[in-house]
């Protein structure tokens, strides 16, 4: 495996690549890599492509108040994960390697940053947005990979590839989950062992409203609250939201007749966490 944090280095090794006639599949994280990512380079690695894993806690999706300086690191425990999980090139870039100046260009992301995750964590998706513009301009991928567990993020990614004609396929990759539902995430290490039990119940009231749904349930404002009462009951996480949208374009839905996302995001002290189901109601027309 090639490794670097050269922004000019990698353009070579990929430029070469690129010449050999192969396909770039990139693999973009924030490092503290767990099944969850892997599953992400599995399916890369599928496509026969020459895979790339970018890691790079990006400071510019950090809310002021947010966990940027406490966000887990460990580059070599992620250098020997990645190298043993085929990888073939590993990009960890500095802050000053990819911000050398304050930023004056952004992506933006409209309406898609206004709501959901986006409401509480104002400019997020334009700080993704643009790291992840940036990273597509420096690696040039033909395809890049992202997982449903940020759902919003995987939209927010497509509309921009998609608005911007890059030549980029984004390849969505279902949620990893431990063996108990919840999914993993790299900020799973800051739960106690109270609050890791507690919060099964995201994933488990996630299921209970696809039973509701399949039951007949209709009402996208009934199944939230369903799920918040199960949730504030059975947990002493605060709910930051709980909505049922539009799972193309994360529009507001009254009456479910069209696959809905359904999204959460509870705190567990100051560590918060996020889950979801896409749920396509004509299974159960
Ligand atoms: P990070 O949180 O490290 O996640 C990197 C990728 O792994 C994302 O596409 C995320 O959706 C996926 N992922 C994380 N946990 C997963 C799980 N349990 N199952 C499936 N996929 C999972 O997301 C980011 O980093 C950043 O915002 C980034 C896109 C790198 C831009 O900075």
């Amino acid at each position: 495996m090639k490794r670097t944090s050269k922004i000019l280095e990698l353009r070579e090794i990929i430029a070469l690549e690129k010449k050999r006639g192969r396909n770039i599949a990139l693999v973009p994280t924030m490092g503290y890599l767990h099944r969850g990512h892997l599953s992400l380079i599995e399916q890369a690695k599928q496509t026969g492509a020459v895979v790339v894993v970018s890691i790079f806690v990006n400071p510019l999706q950090f809310g002021p108040k947010e966990d940027l300086s406490r966000y887990p690191r460990d580059l070599e425990r992620d250098a020997s994960l990645v190298k043993d999980a085929g990888v073939d090139i590993l990009f960890h870039p500095t802050v000053e390697e990819m911000y050398p100046r304050s930023v004056i260009t952004y992506v933006e992301v409209g309406k898609l940053d206004t709501v959901l995750c986006g409401a509480t964590r104002p400019g997020h998706f334009r700080g993704v947005a643009t790291v992840v513009s940036k990273l597509f301009h420096i690696v040039q991928p033909d395809l890049a990979f992202f997982g449903q567990k940020d759902y919003q993020q995987y939209l927010v990614i497509q509309r921009m590839v998609s608005d911007l004609n890059l030549p980029i396929e984004v390849c969505p990759v279902s949620i990893v989950r431990e063996e108990d539902g919840l999914a993993l995430s790299s900020r799973n290490v800051f739960l106690t062992s109270e609050q890791r039990q507690e919060a099964r119940v995201l994933s488990q009231s996630l299921n209970e409203a696809e039973r509701s749904l399949g039951a007949g349930e209709r009402s996208a404002r009934e199944i939230e609250k369903q799920l918040r009462d199960r949730i504030s009951s059975q947990c002493h996480g605060v709910i930051d939201y709980v909505e049922v949208r539009d799972a193309g374009d994360l529009s507001e839905v009254t009456t479910i007749e069209r696959p809905v996302l359904i999204a959460l995001a509870v705190k567990f002290g100051s560590t918060r966490l996020i889950d979801n189901k896409v749920v396509e109601v004509e299974n159960y027309v």
